[in-house]
């Protein structure tokens, strides 16, 4: 009788705990309505995520436009790789992030929000180690300089939407 009732208070426990959860996170949540709310660069995030509500949906586009323009600027760097320098240091990192990209699309799919905020880190550090690797040549290469900092902000919208994916 003692255990029932001990048994009975630890699930009303649950219970009343997840309800004030639910009750209290939902004012909390920026991206409810618009998940492009919570990340850094609105204007960009709204162009790609179109209207979508669906966190999961919004998450997922915006990794597969990334994937496109990454797909593209690799191709731009590849031409440029022998001779060293910033380009070789891109055409790698954005092989690798093209990687990491991959897996987070899976991480979704998953419902894996944790693996998916991790491999979504480790791209946007791709991307800026890329960045940085321009830095020095910024003036010979300004449109691929350019799509080095939109890859960025892109890479920065994905992480922040992947925050209101469940963990
Ligand atoms: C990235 O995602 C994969 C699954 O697609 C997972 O196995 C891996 O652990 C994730 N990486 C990290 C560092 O969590």
């Amino acid at each position: 009788m003692s255990t029932n009732l001990h048994l009975a208070t630890v699930v009303l426990f649950f219970l009343t705990a997840s309800q004030s959860g639910i009750a209290m996170a939902r004012p909390m949540v920026p991206g409810a309505r618009d998940p492009c709310a919570v990340s850094d660069f609105k204007v960009l995030c709204r162009s790609v995520v179109k209207g979508q509500k669906n966190v999961n949906a919004a998450t997922e586009v915006s990794i597969r436009e990334l994937m496109k323009r990454t797909i593209k600027a690799k191709q731009a760097a590849a031409t440029g790789r022998k001779s060293g320098g910033g380009l070789k240091t891109c055409f790698s990192n954005y092989d690798n992030a093209l990687e990491n990209l991959q897996k987070a699309l899976n991480n979704i799919k998953e419902n894996d929000g944790f693996s998916l905020n991790i491999n979504l880190s480790a791209s946007l550090t791709q991307f800026d180690t890329c960045s940085d690797a321009m830095g020095g040549d910024k003036a010979s290469n300004t449109v691929f300089a350019k799509s080095t900092s939109t890859l960025h902000e892109m890479a920065d919208n994905c992480l922040a939407l992947s925050t209101l994916v469940k963990q």
